[in-house]
């Protein structure tokens, strides 16, 4: 996978680890910042989501649609589509520029809106990465966790930097039944859970 990422996708991949990097310094306010996973995540994601077996790839929280260029790697190498919602218009057109530039819009379904109501239409989820708002993490467990396929991923970020925020999601996870999950240090740390 990593040898097939293209000159289109490594060019945008850097401009968007430039605008992140110095968003984290320029005092650009919280909302307008992309807030973007690091390199070893998109990786680490995009090995993960490879393994995982048939069904929807889904994304929650596209921002400029950096995360979404790695798992689109795993979703191309099965001729499958990421589903990823962003609520933002200011980053919706950003991902739509993100997804044309680097040659990849027809690996990517942006779904606009809100995905705690958006989500409600899909199904059969083999890998979910959840990377919205801290404060909802629970709500989208609550709503993915029963889609997830057998074998399926969910996969949380911030696992560890906003550990507490998220603590009600990671107790729910950790103390469900039906998945296996681990927090691995990686990046701003990985909830990493499948469903058995
Ligand atoms: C941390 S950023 C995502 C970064 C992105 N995953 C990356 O690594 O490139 C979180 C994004 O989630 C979006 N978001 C927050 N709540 C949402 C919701 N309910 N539905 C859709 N998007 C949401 C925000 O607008 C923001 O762009």
């Amino acid at each position: 996978m990593f040898n097939e990422i293209t000159g289109k996708i490594a060019a945008r991949m850097k401009v968007l680890e430039d605008i992140d990097k110095s968003d984290r310094i320029d005092g650009t306010e919280r909302l307008k910042r992309l807030r973007q996973i690091p390199l070893e995540t998109g990786k680490f994601l995009s090995l993960q989501a490879a393994n995982c077996p048939d069904g929807n790839f889904i994304e929650i929280g596209t921002s400029a649609g950096y995360s979404t260029m790695w798992i689109s790697l795993a979703a191309k190498e099965r001729n499958i589509k990421v589903k990823t919602f962003e609520l933002i218009e200011k980053k919706i057109n950003l991902a739509k520029e993100t997804f044309n530039e680097a040659g990849i819009s027809d690996v990517i379904e942006l779904i606009e809106g809100d995905a705690l109501i958006n989500l409600k239409n899909i199904n059969d989820v083999s890998f979910c990465f959840i990377d919205c708002e801290k404060e909802i993490y629970e709500k989208c467990w609550d709503l993915v966790s029963g889609k997830i396929v057998k074998s399926g991923l969910i996969i949380a970020d911030n696992a560890i930097n906003h550990y507490d925020t998220i603590k009600p999601m990671i107790d729910k996870a950790m103390a469900d039944e039906r998945f296996d999950c681990l927090i691995v240090p990686i990046g701003k740390g990985e909830l990493v859970c499948r469903r058995k």
